[in-house]
């Protein structure tokens, strides 16, 4: 593809931000000059996978509840060529982060390491060999993620996921299964389980299903569909309020060395669900715990919580209990628990529960134009993350806190998974360079730590990015 092919190609994708000084054309043609110096010239195609901001609802995905999260520009790119073989040769752009990685697709891909980057396209070709019941054919990589169009890794922006659904849609396309977005979707949420986290479905939802200026309302509870093993998710577009812009910050605390957390947190869940069953069996998932769903107030679903759940729980209390059959044994076998975890049930619980009725009313503000309240209610999600979720740090605090001290922040909040990472801020139209500026001085002074932050802007979902003559 020469370059005016490809900014024909990346025009719909980035818009104005495709061409020009720092433009996604410069970042796109350094990536094919690095694939042709590796792997030597020759067709190739090109795809990506967007990043993505949470706007609220944190650790409701895999409790079946409601998410809002948005697409990000910054994504990262794959530059592919198939091999006549099933091996996958990956290389990246940056190979002193991401060293190169080789690997053959099989139904069984041995894993490396916890925390190594080429886990994820593993996973990635390993969901897609199973699917496919067939062998694939393997490709030659170069991945391209680095500053400024990358997704931060390991910064709650899910960089992983955006690896993984774009290896997903690359090593689909070359091998020509044609899967439907949704199909799609769903392949890559179980396919990151690969690494070990027993996420849920927010990060690859949002890269596969954005578009532009659009936040997407997600109902996370799988519905089936008219045919046999077909299965629908409730989802709404919904329009970024005028007038405001959101901007991201990133407390450069790296969240790498707690992901162990976020499984203690989902086994939380489950044994909160396991105990409230013995009330009103019909719960399955948190999700089904709401005012409107059993028929109470809200005070009275807080007191629910109160009568039937302790304030914290072992393994043992709940062998005692008779709790420790299918499925809350094998979840402790299958989530790397140790056995002396202690699990503080009631507040996890709390979090889950008053954070869907919060996604719930943001949609609700958001629609009436209420964007004040949509700004109270996500300093109540940060408040209920760090309180009751425990999923904070000092330093995000600090950075949330600064936000709302400034002039023309409506809210802010964590977003992502938690313990350290980014804030998400709604602020004003006309403030977000001031409050850029201000909060990042006043953040490296409280904390000797970098400030960095961006004002989103919003992208479509993973594409191949071609133009009409683009392949070859
Ligand atoms: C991570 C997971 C998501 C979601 C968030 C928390 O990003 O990948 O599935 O659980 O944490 O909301």
């Amino acid at each position: 593809m020469n370059d005016e092919m490809l900014a024909r190609a990346l025009a719909p994708i980035y818009g104005e931000r495709s061409v020009g000084r720092g433009g996604q054309l410069a970042r796109y043609s350094g990536a094919l000059a690095a694939f042709s110096t590796r792997f030597g010239q020759g067709a190739v195609r090109l795809f990506r996978a967007p990043g993505r901001v949470n706007l609220i609802g944190e650790h409701t995905d895999y409790n079946h509840g409601y998410v809002m999260p948005m697409a990000l520009d910054k994504d990262i790119a794959l530059v592919a060529r198939p091999r006549a073989d099933a091996i996958v040769n990956l290389r990246n752009i940056d190979p002193e982060r991401f060293p190169a990685r080789t690997f053959v697709i099989s139904a069984e891909i041995p894993r490396s390491p916890l925390g190594d980057w080429g886990n994820y396209v593993k996973g990635a070709a390993q969901a897609l060999r199973q699917a496919a019941g067939r062998e694939l054919c393997g490709a030659d990589i170069l991945a391209s993620g680095q500053a400024p169009w990358g997704v931060p890794a390991a910064a709650g922006l899910s960089s992983s996921s955006a690896l993984t659904v774009v290896a997903a849609l690359t090593l689909a396309a070359l091998n020509g299964i044609d899967l439907p977005k949704l199909a799609l979707a769903r392949l890559c949420s179980e396919a990151e389980w690969y690494v070990g986290t027993r996420g849920g479905i927010m990060d690859q939802f949002i890269s596969i299903l954005a578009e532009r200026d659009r936040a997407l309302l997600l109902d996370c509870r799988p519905r089936p569909g008219d045919l046999p093993g077909e299965v629908h998710y409730a989802m709404r577009q919904v329009p970024l309020p005028a007038g405001y812009r959101v901007l991201v910050l990133n407390s450069a605390v790296r969240r790498e060395k707690t992901k162990s957390l976020y499984n203690v947190r989902v086994a939380e869940c489950r044994i909160g669900v396991a105990l409230l069953k013995r009330r009103y069996p019909g719960i399955t998932h948190l999700r089904d715990v709401s005012a409107e769903a059993l028929g109470l107030s809200d005070a009275h679903v807080l007191a629910l919580l109160e009568d039937m759940l302790p304030e914290q729980t072992t393994r043992d209390d709940l062998r005692s209990a008779g709790l420790l059959d299918e499925p809350l044994g094998a979840m402790f076998a299958d989530y790397g628990l140790s056995d002396d975890q202690v699990y503080r049930v009631r507040r996890r619980c709390r979090h889950v529960i008053t954070e869907n009725a919060r996604v719930l009313a943001s949609e609700l503000a958001l629609s009436a134009g209420d964007v004040l309240r949509f700004g109270r209610l996500m300093n109540d999600s940060h408040f209920s993350m760090s309180r009751d979720y425990e999923a904070g740090c000092r330093e995000v605090d600090v950075l949330a806190d600064l936000c709302r001290e400034s002039a023309g922040v409506l809210g802010a909040r964590v977003t992502g998974a938690g313990w350290g990472g980014c804030v998400v801020a709604l602020v004003q139209d006309g403030c977000e360079v001031g409050v850029l500026e201000q909060v990042t001085r006043q953040y490296v002074a409280a904390t000797g730590l970098p400030g960095e932050g961006f004002v989103c802007a919003s992208a479509p979902g993973a594409s191949e990015v071609r133009s009409e003559n683009a392949e070859g």
